[in-house]
C-alpha cells in the first residue's frame, strides 16, 4: 500500500528512513517488470511545471505516469509565467482543481512551498536552487544494485561544486546512514543549515577541500560547475573548479568495485571527461534509467491511494 499517500516531496526529509525504503524497494520491484500491466495511477494526471531545461526529469515522470496509468501535461514557464504572468498561489489553486498532483522544476525551492501551501493535492520537487530529491532516489537505487540495501558505513564522495545535489546527497547521508563526504573548493560548500541539521542528527557528512579524500571511494559522485540560472559566473567557476575534474585516472584511485555516478547533463571537459563516463567504473546510464524506476516508485506512493474525481 502507498505509504506516502497525498503528501508533498519537496525534500528526501519529507520520507522517514523506512518510507525512502520501501520507495526503493518498490523502485527495484518494477524495475525488474513485476509491475507490467499494473495500472494504480488510472484515470489521475500530474502536471509538469520547467522554469528550467530538462532531458531526464521530463521524460521520466512523462512515462512513468502513463506506465501507471495515468497522464502527464507538460507545462513550460513560456505557456504558465509562473510568478510573472500569474501569481505563484493562483497557479495552484487552478491546477488543484483539474489535476491530481504537481511536479516543479523551479529555480526558487521557496516556489515549491507557495505551490505546496496552496494546492490541497501533493508537490514534488524536480530540481530547486536547493535540492533535487527525485535524483536522489535514482541515484540511491543505482548504490543499492552496487552494494545491497545495506549502506551503512559505505563511502559516497560527492566532488565539485556545493549545489543542490551536494545537499541532498547530505540528507541521504542523514537518511541512510552512508559516509558522505563532500569535496569542494573554498568557497564552493554546500548549504549552512542542511549541514547544520545533518550534524543535528549525528550524520556522517565531511567537508573538504582535499582531493585525497576521494581515495577509496564506494561511489564517487559529480555533477555540473555552473548550474542552470549561474550562467554569468561561469568564467570565476572554471578557474575556482580547476583541479577537480574526475579524469579515469581519479577513478582509479576510488574501492575496485567503487562506482562513478553523474546525475547528468555533463559539461565534458569541466568537472568530467567522456572516457570517465565510458570507465569500466561508470554507472551512469543505469542510473539515468533508474529515473523512471525511482520516480515510479514515488509517484505510487504518493498518488496510489487518489480516485480520480471525474
Ligand atoms: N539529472 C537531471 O535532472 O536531468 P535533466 O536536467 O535532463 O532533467
Ligand atoms: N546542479 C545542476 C543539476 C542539473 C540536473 C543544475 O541545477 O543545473
Amino acid at each position: 500500500a502507498p505509504v506516502m499517500a497525498g503528501r508533498d516531496f519537496l525534500s528526501n526529509l519529507d520520507m522517514t528512513p523506512g518510507e525512502l525504503r520501501t520507495v526503493l524497494d518498490t523502485a527495484h520491484s518494477m524495475k525488474r517488470g513485476e509491475w507490467r500491466g499494473v495500472k494504480p495511477l488510472s484515470g489521475l494526471s500530474l502536471a509538469l511545471i520547467f522554469e528550467k531545461a530538462s532531458l531526464r526529469t521530463r521524460t521520466t515522470f512523462d512515462v512513468g505516469m502513463y506506465q501507471l496509468g495515468g497522464h502527464a501535461i507538460t507545462l513550460s514557464n513560456a505557456e504558465i509565467g509562473l510568478g510573472t504572468r500569474e501569481r505563484v498561489s493562483d497557479v495552484a489553486r487552478n491546477l488543484e482543481r483539474w489535476v491530481d498532483g504537481v511536479m516543479g522544476r523551479v529555480y526558487l525551492q521557496q516556489t515549491l512551498h507557495e505551490l505546496a501551501d496552496h494546492a490541497a493535492i501533493p508537490v514534488i520537487n524536480g530540481l530547486s536552487d536547493m535540492l533535487h530529491p527525485a535524483q536522489l532516489l535514482a541515484d540511491y537505487q543505482t548504490i543499492e544494485q552496487a552494494f545491497g540495501p545495506d549502506l551503512r558505513g559505505r563511502r559516497v564522495v560527492y566532488i565539485g561544486d556545493g549545489n543542490n545535489l551536494a545537499n541532498s546527497h547530505i540528507h541521504l547521508g542523514i537518511l541512510t546512514g552512508t559516509d558522505v563526504t563532500i569535496v569542494t573548493p573554498v568557497g564552493y560548500e554546500p548549504n549552512g543549515s542542511v549541514l547544520m541539521d545533518a550534524v543535528k542528527r549525528g550524520a556522517n557528512v565531511t567537508l573538504t577541500n582535499d582531493l585525497g579524500a576521494i581515495e577509496g571511494a564506494d561511489v564517487l559522485y559529480t555533477d555540473v560547475w555552473i548550474s542552470m540560472g549561474q550562467e554569468a559566473e561561469a568564467d570565476i567557476r572554471r578557474r575556482a573548479f580547476r583541479g577537480y575534474q574526475v579524469t579515469p585516472a581519479m577513478l582509479d584511485t576510488i574501492a575496485p568495485d567503487g562506482i562513478f555516478l553523474h546525475c547528468l547533463p555533463a559539461h565534458y571537459g569541466e568537472e568530467t571527461v567522456p572516457e570517465a563516463t565510458e570507465h569500466p567504473k561508470s554507472r551512469v546510464f543505469d542510473q539515468a534509467e533508474n529515473r523512471l524506476h525511482a520516480q515510479k516508485a514515488l509517484l505510487y506512493h504518493v498518488m496510489g491511494e487518489m480516485r480520480p474525481r471525474w
